[in-house]
This record gives structure tokens, C-alpha cells and sequence, in this order.
């Protein structure tokens, strides 16, 4: 044949297919999200996500300087809470005493160089399971949003570098920004959770804080897995509104969306490879099925690929200590 382009003269050793690498992906790119548990010297695997654990508040400690060592420096924290600290207005999430304030602020006493994020929403602390306050079967807006800015603010008291509102309600970037430049902290970030969409794949971690919704479903704020548009003004808004950060979550069912956002906007772009797309890798793993280790990775740079500046992600952990092993 006489072929003057020929592709495969790009890929014909290691080092050159390094050479020519695209997308890179680095334990930096990763914030790895975690889930606390009230108690003590508690360690307990999530049935449906197995490697990972809810850990109460010594050893969740342990394991962050476990992960600082091998270079994962970014968390997000969750907090489970038993049901008798839940109630319609979420008001423990709020509390400066509660166990999750006082945790995030143990972190950033303990390890003052991790960078660490927060998750704003009604639902680990509402006795309805909701991301807003509940009044006649319907989830009020504007009245959430009072809720969600004492939540930022205390959190942002605590330490926190990033805060992440995953509620899903209108205009509470902009509600989030003023309460905190209102209260002094101008230099905390907003990573919104600005294309989340109404997925089954949040499923395990669902389990994880017991958080499920208590009747209904998200359909009122999260958004249709059918829309495209939709999430370029969401993102619109949030980027008007001063978020420093655009999510899309969940992220693998959603790359068409990732690549949308890192196309239209000059702010970096996260990806949220949720509960349930480690559970299905992991599942799969387990049975043989499928190399855990490399879809992983071919997951993780999928992501990276779209238009991912940062992934939050299960993985993050076992993707440094595969770095690790690989170097
Ligand atoms: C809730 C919240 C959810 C997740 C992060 N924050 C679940 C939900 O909206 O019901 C899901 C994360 C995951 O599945 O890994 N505010």
C-alpha cells in the first residue's frame, strides 16, 4: 500500500505513545469524598462500595494522613447522622458543635495544607431526606436558601477551602456568595453542583448516610438526564452568580455535558464519578468480569478527556497508590 498517513507510526513504542499522550491525569486532579459517622474507633465498609468506609472522627484523621502521604490532599467530606439529629429545617447542619463542623476542623487543625470541601445541601441532616425545606409535599426555594447560607457560613468558620452547594436550588450561588463575603471570607471558594442531574446512580451513597428521600423523588430540582441545554444555563447562572467551579454530576453517563461546559466557560470544570459508578466497576471486578484496575483508569482519563479539570472521585485513594506502585 501506498499510504503517506500512517497513524500507527505514533503508537509504535511506549515512549513515543507517551510522547504524543494527549490527556494526563494526576493524583491532583482528584478530590477524594468521604464519609464521617458520629461515634468512636468506627470503621465500617459501605455494602455497596466495597474499599469504602465511614469512618468516625479519630480514624477518619487516620486515614486522611493516610491519604496525604500519597498525595491525595483534597476531600470531601459527608456526614451520616443517626435520626434523631434530623429534623424538617436541617438544623444541625448548622451547628458549630455538631460533629461534622467540629471534624472539618480538626482536619484543617491536623493537616492545614489539604484543601478541604464541603457539601451544602438539607438532605444528611433533614428528617424528610430532602435538599430543601419541605411544606405541603413541595420543596420551597427561596426559603432553603436562608438554610443553605448559615450552612456555608459555619463552614467556612470551620475551615473550609471549598464550599459545595449540591441542592440544586435557584439562585443559591448568589445567596452563598454574599452570605460569605458578608461574614469575612471573601477567599472561600463555591464548587457548584451546577449540572446535577436526577440519577439512580446516587444510589450507594444514598446508603452510605441513610439519605434517601422520604417520600417522592429530586425531580423538582435536580435536573432530567434527557436535557442538554438545560445544563448550559444552569451554568450560566452559576457562573453569573460567582461560582469558582462548574460540576457536572453524575459524571460518566454525562461527558457530552462535561465537554459542553469546559467548551463555554473560562472557570474550572469538575466531574463527579459518583457512588454509583464505582459500585458498578467494583461489582464487576468482583466477579471477574472486568479489569478493576484499568477501567479505573480508563474511566478516570475519560473524564480528564471531556473536559475535566478536576474528578471527584472513589477512586481517588487507589489511583495514588497505583501511581505509586507505577513509578
Ligand atoms: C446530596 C448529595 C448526593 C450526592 C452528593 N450530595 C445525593 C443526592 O442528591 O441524593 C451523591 C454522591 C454520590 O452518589 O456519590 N446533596
Amino acid at each position: 500500500m501506498d499510504l503517506l498517513r500512517r497513524p500507527r507510526r505514533n503508537r509504535k513504542s511506549e515512549t513515543v505513545r507517551q510522547m504524543v499522550q494527549e490527556t494526563q491525569i494526576s493524583t491532583s486532579n482528584l478530590i477524594f469524598p468521604i464519609f464521617l459517622i458520629e461515634g468512636n474507633n468506627k470503621k465500617e465498609e459501605v455494602p455497596s462500595m466495597p474499599g469504602i468506609y465511614r469512618y468516625s472522627q479519630d480514624l477518619l484523621y487516620k486515614e486522611i494522613e493516610e491519604c496525604m502521604e500519597l498525595g491525595v490532599k483534597s476531600f470531601d467530606v459527608f456526614p451520616s447522622l443517626s435520626e434523631d439529629k434530623k429534623d424538617k429545617m436541617a438544623t444541625e447542619g448548622a451547628n458549630p458543635e455538631g460533629i461534622y463542623i467540629k471534624t472539618l476542623a480538626g482536619i484543617k487543625e491536623r493537616f492545614p495544607e489539604s484543601c478541604l470541601m464541603t457539601d451544602v445541601a438539607m438532605d444528611p441532616y433533614s428528617s424528610d431526606g430532602h435538599d430543601g425545606i419541605v411544606e405541603n409535599g413541595e420543596i420551597l426555594n427561596d426559603e432553603t436558601l436562608e438554610v443553605l447560607g448559615k450552612m456555608a457560613v459555619v463552614q467556612a468558620q470551620a475551615g473550609a477551602d471549598i464550599i459545595g452547594p449540591s441542592d440544586m436550588m435557584d439562585g443559591r450561588v448568589e445567596f452563598i456568595r454574599q452570605s460569605l463575603d458578608d461574614a469575612g471570607f471573601t477567599k472561600t471558594s463555591i464548587m457548584s453542583y451546577t449540572a446535577k442531574y436526577a440519577s439512580a446512580y446516587y444510589g450507594p451513597f444514598r446508603d452510605a448516610l441513610d439519605s434517601a428521600p422520604k417520600f417522592g423523588d429530586k425531580k423538582t430540582y435536580q435536573m432530567d438526564p434527557a436535557n442538554r441545554k438545560e445544563a448550559l444555563l444552569e451554568a450560566e447562572l452559576d457562573f453569573a452568580e460567582g461560582a469558582d467551579f462548574l460540576m457536572v454530576k453524575p459524571a460518566l453517563a454525562y461527558l457530552d455535558i462535561i465537554r459542553d461546559l469546559k467548551n463555554n466557560f473560562e472557570i474550572p470544570i469538575s466531574a463527579y464519578n459518583v457512588s454509583g459508578e464505582y459500585a458498578m466497576v467494583k461489582a464487576a471486578a468482583e466477579k471477574g468480569w472486568l479489569d478493576g484496575e484499568k477501567i479505573m483508569l480508563e474511566t478516570l482519563m475519560s473524564m480528564r478527556r471531556a473536559g475535566a479539570d478536576v474528578i471527584l472521585t472513589y477512586h481517588a485513594k487507589e489511583f495514588a497508590q497505583w501511581v505509586k506502585k507505577h513509578r
